[in-house]
């Protein structure tokens, strides 16, 4: 039997308080088995001591959360089959804001200071926001891309069926209408909704979308924000890399992909393997472009006037890899996982 599960035995085993105790100073007391692994670190090579450092952690969240359930059985059955009324409280553990909250929160900060205004549009809304306002007719095959759940409900006879929406671009032409003329300095972030779902794909997952509009807006304001972003998201030295792509709503289009943090952009660790967070050293997180003038004028914006440019990247995918966060599989972030859920 391995360490990690004669342990969770002999605790889930003990026969009462006094011996549960007595398990919790062997594991986890100043002198205990944890402490006694994490004095090891030291003397290991540079390459093990991150791996070792988060087995052992891992390792002593279960011992501790098995020693706290086995306490709360204890407990209630009392060591005699009694219940043991004056004996001190089990500590239920504090909850904590979700990683994705937190990210959420972060990014808002961080577009907030550059005059960006959070706003919020439905996630439930009539198919023009999505398709027809962003330039995407209704037999457009650039739907298919965006799997798009509809919901069983009446059509409106001009806005459409209503959908779940895809993405978060429903709110570029609705911002346009609520604000009238520009200056624009969106930020929408919303919960999306698409027929999908793997390692890099969730059925239910959030995008934030920037638009700026004004006059003179070109694709160097659109550069210095996306660096300006990961600056601030990632820190010092994160880089931003631009790629021709093909949006209904955006002329040109661009995907953008940020260095990873992990292997700083060298698609490689040390020792010379490949990193297994990126593809060659990048992330892709989303795509971005200049608002296609028929996407203006369906806001009731002069295209001949004003210029413009979006983006909209996934924050799961953002966020997963930020440095130290290490999720190879963004299902993780929507599971109940506390061991992800406690990060
Ligand atoms: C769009 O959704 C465009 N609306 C983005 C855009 C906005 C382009 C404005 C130009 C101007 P795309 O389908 O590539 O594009 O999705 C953008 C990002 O959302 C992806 O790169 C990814 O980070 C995230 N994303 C998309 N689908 C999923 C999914 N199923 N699960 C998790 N993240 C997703």
């Amino acid at each position: 039997m391995n360490f990690k599960n004669n342990a969770i035995a002999l605790i889930t085993g003990a026969g009462g308080r006094e011996e549960l105790e007595e398990l919790r100073v062997k594991y986890l007391g100043r002198k205990g088995e944890i402490n006694r692994m994490l004095a090891e670190i030291p003397k290991m090579a540079a390459e093990e001591k991150t791996g070792a450092g988060e087995a052992i952690n891992d390792l002593k969240r279960v011992i501790e959360e098995a020693i706290s359930a086995k306490g709360g059985e204890i407990l209630s059955v009392g060591d005699s089959g009694w219940t043991d009324l004056t004996a001190p409280g089990i500590d239920p553990g504090l909850g904590n804001v979700h990683p994705v909250t937190k990210a959420v929160d972060e990014i808002t900060g961080i577009f907030e200071k550059i005059g960006f205004t959070r706003v919020r549009y439905p996630t439930v809304d009539w198919d023009w926001y999505p398709f027809g306002a962003v330039n995407m007719e209704h037999d457009h095959p650039a739907r298919d891309e965006f799997e798009t759940f509809f919901v069983d409900a009446p059509a409106h006879p001009k806005l459409g069926k209503m959908v779940l929406t895809p993405h978060t671009s429903n709110g570029q032409v609705r911002e346009m209408e609520r604000v009238g003329s520009p200056p624009i300095r969106m930020l929408n972030i919303a919960p999306c909704f698409r027929r999908q779902q793997d390692v890099t794909h969730l059925v239910s997952f959030i995008q934030f979308e920037g638009l700026v509009v004004d006059k003179g807006i070109s694709i160097a304001h659109l550069k210095g924000v996306i660096d300006y972003f990961a600056g601030e998201f990632y820190g010092p030295g994160a880089k931003s890399r631009l790629r021709p792509f093909h949006f209904q709503f955006t002329e040109p289009s661009l995907e953008v992909d940020f260095s990873c943090p992990n292997c700083k952009g060298t698609g490689k660790i040390i020792g010379g393997d490949r990193c297994r967070f990126c593809k060659s050293g990048w992330h892709e997180v989303g795509g971005a472009g200049m608002v296609h003038p028929a996407v203006l004028r369906n806001g009731g914006i002069d295209p001949e006037k004003y210029t413009g440019f979006a983006f909209g990247w996934g924050v799961e995918r953002t966020y997963a890899m930020k440095p130290g966060v290490k999720i190879d599989d963004i299902r993780l972030l929507n599971s109940t996982d506390l061991r992800v859920l406690k990060q």
